[in-house]
């Protein structure tokens, strides 16, 4: 299986990226074959919704590093996003490249795949996370792909919080048996 992940955080020994290391572990372990994309170490430009994608040249307006990125994701079998959580949703690194999906919105729409969604976050409640758990579920929702699973990772605020927890496990075996 093809696997993209996205990673949105500018941290490079953060928690999101250590629970991606341990996904990318369990899935190469398994076999799969993995493509990480670090959105906040990328030049991804917002979209600006000109529609210049859905109309005559059906190309993007923004040439940057999706033009990297959209190969990947027409042929991966499974997309993973990896955020920290900002002021309740998943960062605006990430985000920006998710809206970048629209000029490929046709090619993407009930394609084959499935996704994953892991968030970590500093508070103790997962009502934290809620909003960006929603709004991948809406999105999955939408595209008609398959949702595997997500990984909620409360209360880790640092690297130490994390390697202290489940949560790289969960993240391993969720790699290991996609
Ligand atoms: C701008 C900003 C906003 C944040 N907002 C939240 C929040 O709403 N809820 C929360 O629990 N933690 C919040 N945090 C804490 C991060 O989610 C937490 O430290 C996370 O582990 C960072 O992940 P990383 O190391 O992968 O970047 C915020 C951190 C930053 C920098």
């Amino acid at each position: 299986m093809k696997i993209l992940v996205i990673t949105g955080s500018a941290h490079k020994k953060g928690t999101s990226s250590y629970l991606a290391d341990s996904f990318i572990r369990g899935a190469e372990e398994a076999g799969h074959e993995v493509f990480r994309f670090d959105a906040a170490f990328k030049n991804v430009h917002p979209c600006v919704g000109c529609d210049s994608c859905q109309k005559g040249s059906r190309a993007c307006v923004f040439k940057d590093d999706m033009q990297e990125l959209n190969p990947e994701l027409l042929k991966a079998d499974a997309v993973v996003f990896v955020s920290p959580i900002y002021y309740y949703d998943i960062n605006a690194q990430i985000k920006a490249v998710i809206d970048r999906f629209y000029a490929n919105n046709s090619a993407l729409k009930g394609a084959d795949k499935k996704a994953v969604l892991m968030i970590t976050y500093g508070d103790e409640t997962e009502e934290s996370a809620e909003g960006a758990a929603a709004s991948y579920k809406g999105m999955v929702k939408y595209l008609e792909w398959k949702d595997a699973g997500i990984v909620s990772a409360k209360a880790c605020y640092v690297l130490d919080d994390i390697l202290d927890s489940e949560y790289p496990k969960q993240a391993y075996e969720l790699g290991k048996n996609l």
